[in-house]
């Protein structure tokens, strides 16, 4: 692939481009239900709240549906690469029946939405699969076709698909669902306007002091005042019940390009092998489809990133002979220690004040189930799955204690190297146009950028979350935190959280 032709921007937001943000507010607020955060979760419980005819105001930092939902493969389904067997081990069968029947009752709901709605957003009905090319890993595939069909959900073990390419196995799950993720969001979201709800874009929140009502502060020192809160920052930006502790970032890249159509697939598929690779199709129209592989995931601010696009572009090339390669962009989830997204009280004590997050990489399914899930809360009602998902659970964390340790061990890593010098450092003299390293200067680690035109732009380098050290992702042109995820433009302005403050201008 050559990566000058290529776009470095999402098919979605590309194809759903969606006018002139809406301004943020010129004064202070006063709502009902303050949601922060635009993606899927966020947008699915405001449109859902409104609905239910409740005041609702949406505060989303950049644009809606722009962030990880803006980026995703956006296929829906209940089948969540190898959860089951994991699940039934883990929350035993009910956990795991109700898990299955949460996410698949989120892709009916959204169908009939789609339907009540009228909403063109490419909704296509599709089989899906995990497989595997290499023949140990098929008793993992056939326990998880048992646990899933034990779950309730239409799998079998199978050893056939239309891939262009032999497998071991798979598992195959029948009435799943893919879609254009933002065209169904903004949909959602003129139809929330009609409900009477608001919508804010550009609209940073930095603050909240919770209460009866909650306040929450935006960059631009407006109050929003709030009988309930919801944080659907994809990571909560807020953490009072450290919640930190227990999702870990995952970085994970995407190319795209045009194929024929009676050559492409329909179903979609995914393996966990190669450090997973995600394919699905969209419709394009004259006899072609857009064929959209993910794959090759990281820590953020760990990886040689474009070696990483081109080992993704090659697999992509060499897999479906004659795909052009049109697009290719990256996108981050956070996997929860226990493979459970949070979904529900913030913490233990909280009244007015909610979480969605941790959805491990299939939050399209869970963010809309989310929505359901956290309006019946705040309507008092609580779902038949709401304790699988509840933030505040203990005794799954406790038996998965092996992953939360190794996430502490790794997050402390990272920490310590922070506070130590480097022993062998760059200098901004040795920093090429285009790339950044953290610089040692006097007392200070600076995160240093050479822009293409030679300029130097330096910054703190210690995150503004909880103080790790960034590192630079050439490709993305971004300072990256492996901690828990943050990643900051060249001029250290946020790109996504926790991290609510820009990374401080430092003079060289
Ligand atoms: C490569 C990749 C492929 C994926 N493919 C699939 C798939 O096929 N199917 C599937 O089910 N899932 C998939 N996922 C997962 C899914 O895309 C995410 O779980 C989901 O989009 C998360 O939605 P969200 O609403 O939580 O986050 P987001 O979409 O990121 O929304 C959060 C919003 O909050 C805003 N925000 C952040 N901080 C603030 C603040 N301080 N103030 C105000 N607003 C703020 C952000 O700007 C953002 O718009 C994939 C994930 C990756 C990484
Ligand atoms: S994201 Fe938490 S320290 Fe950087």
């Amino acid at each position: 692939m050559n990566a000058e032709r290529v776009s470095q921007s999402s098919y979605w937001l590309e194809t759903a481009p969606a006018g002139a943000p809406a301004p943020p507010p010129d004064a202070d607020l006063s709502v009902d239900v303050a949601v922060v955060g635009g993606g899927i979760a966020g947008l699915s419980t405001a449109w859902e709240l409104a609905r239910r005819g409740r005041e609702v105001a949406v505060l989303e930092a950049g644009r809606l549906a722009a962030g990880v939902t803006g980026h995703t493969t956006a296929k829906l389904t209940a089948l969540h690469t190898l959860v089951y067997d994991h699940l039934r081990r883990t929350r035993g069968p009910g956990g795991a029946r109700l898990y299955a029947r949460s996410q698949s009752a989120a892709i009916r709901y959204a169908e009939d939405m789609v339907n009540e709605l009228d909403i063109d957003c490419d909704w296509e009905e599709a089989t899906a699969f995990t497989y595997a090319e290499n023949p140990r890993h098929v008793e993992k595939l056939r326990a998880e076709a048992k646990a899933a069909h034990e779950a309730g959900l239409p799998a079998e073990f199978v050893t056939e698909t239309e891939l262009p390419f032999p497998v071991a196995g798979a598992v195959r799950v029948t009435g799943q669902a893919q879609f254009h993720p933002r065209k169904y969001l903004l949909a959602l979201a003129d139809d929330l306007r009609r409900h009477g709800g608001s919508v804010y874009e550009d609209t940073r929140v930095v603050g909240l002091t919770e209460g009866e009502p909650c306040t929450l502060a935006t960059e631009a020192g407006v109050s929003v005042r709030a009988r309930e809160v919801v944080i659907a920052t994809h990571y909560p930006v807020f953490d009072r019940a450290l919640l930190f502790t227990r999702l870990s970032p995952r970085r994970e890249l995407v190319v795209a390009g045009v194929v024929d159509e009676e050559r492409a697939p329909r179903d979609m598929y995914i393996t966990p092998e190669q450090s997973t690779r995600s394919v699905r199709t969209a419709p394009l129209g004259d006899g072609q489809r857009l064929l959209i592989v993910t794959g090759e995931h990281f820590t953020p601010g760990t990886a040689d990133v474009e070696e990483r696009f081109a080992r993704l572009s090659s697999w992509a090339e060499a897999r479906f002979p004659g795909v052009a390669l049109t697009h290719r962009w990256a996108t981050q989830d956070n996997d929860s220690t226990d493979s459970v997204p949070l979904v529900g009280p913030f913490r233990p004590g909280s009244r007015h004040t909610y979480v969605a997050t941790g959805f491990g990489g299939w939050g399209l399914s869970g963010g809309i189930m989310a929505g359901q899930l956290l309006s019946d809360l705040i309507a008092g009602r609580t779902a038949e799955w709401s304790g699988l998902y509840d933030p505040r659970r203990v005794a799954s964390v406790v038996r998965e204690g092996g992953a939360f340790l190794k996430h502490q061990a790794k997050v402390a890593r990272h920490f310590v190297g922070d506070r130590v010098p480097p022993l062998t450092g760059l200098g901004p003299d040795d920093i090429a146009r285009g790339d950044g390293a953290v610089v040692r200067m006097g007392t200070g680690q600076y995160a240093v950028h050479r822009d293409e035109a030679g300029q130097l732009h330096a910054v703190s380098a210690s995150c503004t979350h909880l103080g790790c050290a960034v590192a630079f992702n050439r490709a993305e042109k971004a300072w990256e935190c492996p901690c828990h995820g943050s990643r900051f433009a060249p001029d250290g302005q946020v790109l996504q959280g926790p991290a609510v403050r820009p990374l401080k201008k430092r003079d060289l």
